[in-house]
C-alpha cells in the first residue's frame, strides 16, 4: 500500500478547501489500486469538505488533535469531534508545530494515545533541522522522536500507525532531500518501529512517508526508494493536477 496525502495547512478559506476537495475528487474517480489517498483540510474546513469526499476514494484527516477528549482546553479539539466529522487520519507533531506552538515528544506521545483511543490513524511527523543534520545528529534526533511518539503505544486490530520524515529544511523550501537520504532515515525509522512493536505488525499495519518539497517532478524518485511508502506534500497538494499526479505516479510504483 502507498500513501498520498495532502497538507493543505493553514492556506485556504473553506469555500477555496470544499473547491479544492471537489477538483481533487473529480480526477480521482478511480484512483490507482493499492494507493491510499488522504487530504488534510484546516479545522474549520472539516465540516465543509467530509461531504464532498463521502463516496470517494478519498480519506479525511485533520492537522492536529487534543490529547483529552473533553473539558476545559480552550481553543483545542477531541479526539471524538474529530471522529464526528468524518476523520479518518490526523497529522501529529507536525514540525510547524513543533517550531511555532512548543509542541514537545512528550505531547506527540499523548496525542498518538488519543487518536488510537478514538480509532484514528495517526500520522506522526519527525524530522531533523539543518544544524542537526549539519552536526551529524539526523539519525539520534529522529530515533527519539520516534521513540517517544511511541512510548506504551499498543495497537490492536486495524489501527494503522504512519510516520512521515519530514526534514525540517526541506519542508516549504524547494530543496527536497535526496531520495537515498530519505531511504536511509527511513530505514533507521523502521528499525526504530520494530523495537517499539512487533514486526508483524509494521510490516502490516505501518507505513514510512517522505515529506519536504514533494512534487511531481521528483516523486517517482521517492517512491522508488527503499522503505518508502508514500508522500505527504504540502504546496503541491494545493493544486488539484498536480496533486492527482502524485497519486498517479504511486500507483504506477
Ligand atoms: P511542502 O510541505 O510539501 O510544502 O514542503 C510538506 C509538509 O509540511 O507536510
Amino acid at each position: 500500500m502507498k500513501y498520498v496525502i495532502g497538507n493543505w495547512k493553514m492556506q485556504l478559506s473553506e469555500a477555496a478547501s470544499t473547491e479544492l476537495a471537489k477538483q481533487v475528487a473529480a480526477r480521482l474517480v478511480v484512483p490507482p489500486a493499492g494507493v491510499t489517498v488522504v487530504v488534510c483540510p484546516s479545522f474549520s474546513a472539516l465540516e465543509a469538505v467530509h461531504p464532498v469526499l463521502v463516496g470517494k476514494p478519498i480519506a479525511l484527516a485533520a492537522q492536529d488533535v487534543f490529547w483529552e477528549e473533553k473539558g476545559a482546553y480552550t481553543g483545542e479539539v477531541s479526539p471524538l469531534t474529530l471522529k464526528e466529522l468524518g476523520v479518518e487520519f490526523c497529522l501529529v507533531g507536525h514540525s510547524e508545530r513543533r517550531q511555532h506552538l512548543g509542541e514537545t515528544d512528550e505531547m506527540v506521545n499523548k496525542k498518538v494515545h488519543a487518536l488510537l483511543g478514538a480509532g484514528i490513524h495517526p500520522v506522526i511527523c519527525v524530522g531533523e533541522t539543518a544544524d542537526e543534520r549539519a552536526a551529524g545528529k539526523q539519525d539520534s534526533v529522529v530515533i527519539t522522536q520516534v521513540r517517544s511518539a511511541l512510548a506504551a503505544v499498543a495497537p490492536v486490530g486495524t489501527q494503522k500507525i504512519l510516520i512521515a520524515y519530514e526534514p525540517r529544511w526541506a519542508i516549504g523550501t524547494g530543496k527536497a532531500a535526496a531520495p537515498a537520504d530519505a531511504a536511509a532515515m527511513h530505514s533507521i525509522i523502521r528499525e526504530t518501529m520494530y523495537e517499539l512493536l512487533s514486526e508483524d505488525y509494521v510490516n502490516r499495519q505501518c507505513a514510512i512517508l517522505y515529506g519536504g518539497s514533494v512534487d511531481a517532478t521528483n516523486v517517482a524518485g521517492f517512491l522508488a526508494a527503499e522503505n518508502v511508502h508514500g508522500v505527504l506534500a504540502g504546496g503541491a497538494a494545493l493544486k488539484a493536477e498536480e496533486f492527482a499526479k502524485l497519486v498517479e505516479v504511486a500507483g504506477e510504483k
